[in-house]
C-alpha cells in the first residue's frame, strides 16, 4: 500500500499549496491512502467543517489533530458525526469523537490509524504508550488491519522516537507531528516499522514555525505578548512522508516529502 501522511497543514499558505500540490502527487504516486495533521488549518489555531471538507476534496481520507484539536469549537459535534477527524487518543474519558479509526484505502484494504499525544513539555493528558497499545490489542497489523499509521503529536524527539521503537514491528509508520519542522531521520526501524520524528508542516518557512515572524520575536526578546500570533502569509512548501508496505504491512520504503 503507498501512504502519504501531511505534516501539519498552517493557515492559508499550508492549504494553498496543499490544494495545488497534492491531487497531483495522489496520481503520480499512486497513493492508496492520504493522511493529514490539520489541526492548525484553521488560521492556525483548530480545523473547521469547511476546511476539513476542502481537505476531503482534495483527496485526504483521515484527518489528525493534536493539542489544538477543540480550538474551533464548532467542530466538537463534527468528531462525533464524521470519523475521518480524529482527535488526540489520550485525552480523558467523555471527549467527543474518536482517536483511532478504521478506514478503507482506495486499494480496498484496511488502514488503522491512530493518533495519540506526547506528555513531555505538553499538557497532563493519559498514557499514549497504554491508549496505543490498546488499539494495537483491539487491531493487530495483519489481522485487523492491511496498515497501521500512528501520529505521535508531541514536542520531545525522545518521547516521539521511544513510540517508534514500542511500535516497531506491530505498526507500517510511526510519524511525529507537532513540531513543525521536518526532521532529518527518516528510517526504517529494525522490526519494519517506518519511522520519522517529525514529518515538518505544510506552511510558510519564512516564519517561526509557521507564524508570522514578529509576535514571537517579540515574545522571546521582551517577554511581553503584543499580539495574537497569526500564520505567515507566503507561498507554502507541502511537507510529509510517503511510506510504501509489503504483504505483512510493515515498510519497504519510507521517503520525505518537500515540496515548494
Ligand atoms: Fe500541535
Amino acid at each position: 500500500m503507498r501512504i502519504l501522511f501531511l505534516g501539519d497543514i498552517i493557515g492559508k499558505a499550508g492549504r494553498d499549496i496543499v490544494a495545488a500540490e497534492l491531487p497531483r502527487f495522489i496520481e503520480t504516486l499512486k497513493l492508496d491512502f492520504v493522511i493529514a495533521n490539520g489541526e492548525n488549518a484553521a488560521h492556525g489555531f483548530g480545523i473547521t467543517r469547511a476546511i476539513a471538507n476542502e481537505l476531503f476534496a482534495l483527496g485526504v481520507a483521515c484527518i489528525t489533530t493534536g493539542n489544538h484539536w477543540a480550538d474551533q469549537r464548532e467542530i466538537l459535534p463534527v468528531l462525533d458525526e464524521d470519523d475521518r477527524i480524529l482527535r488526540p487518543r489520550n485525552l480523558p474519558a467523555g471527549a467527543p469523537g474518536k482517536g483511532a479509526n478504521l478506514y478503507q484505502a482506495r486499494n480496498g484494504q484496511s488502514v488503522l490509524v491512530i493518533a495519540p499525544m506526547g506528555r513531555v513539555f505538553m499538557d497532563a493528558y493519559d498514557d499514549p504508550f497504554a491508549a496505543v497499545d490498546k488499539e494495537l490489542n483491539a487491531c493487530p497489523l495483519g489481522e485487523g488491519a492491511d496498515a497501521i499509521v500512528v501520529d505521535m503529536h508531541a514536542e520531545a524527539t525522545s518521547e516521539k522516537m521511544a513510540m517508534g521503537h514500542f511500535c516497531d514491528g506491530r505498526v507500517s509508520m510511526v510519524v511525529g507531528s507537532h513540531q513543525h519542522v521536518p526532521t532529518a531521520d527518516a528510517q526504517i526501524l529494525p522490526n519494519g516499522t517506518a519511522y520519522q520524528s517529525d514529518a515538518g508542516a505544510c506552511c510558510d518557512y519564512d516564519s517561526v514555525i509557521g507564524m508570522d515572524k514578529f509576535e514571537p520575536i517579540q515574545r522571546f526578546t521582551r517577554k511581553m505578548p503584543t499580539n495574537r500570533f497569526t500564520p505567515a502569509t507566503g507561498p507554502g512548501t507541502m511537507c510529509g512522508i510517503f511510506v510504501e508496505t509489503n504483504t505483512k504491512g510493515l515498510a519497504s520504503r519510507i521517503d520525505p516529502v518537500r515540496i515548494g
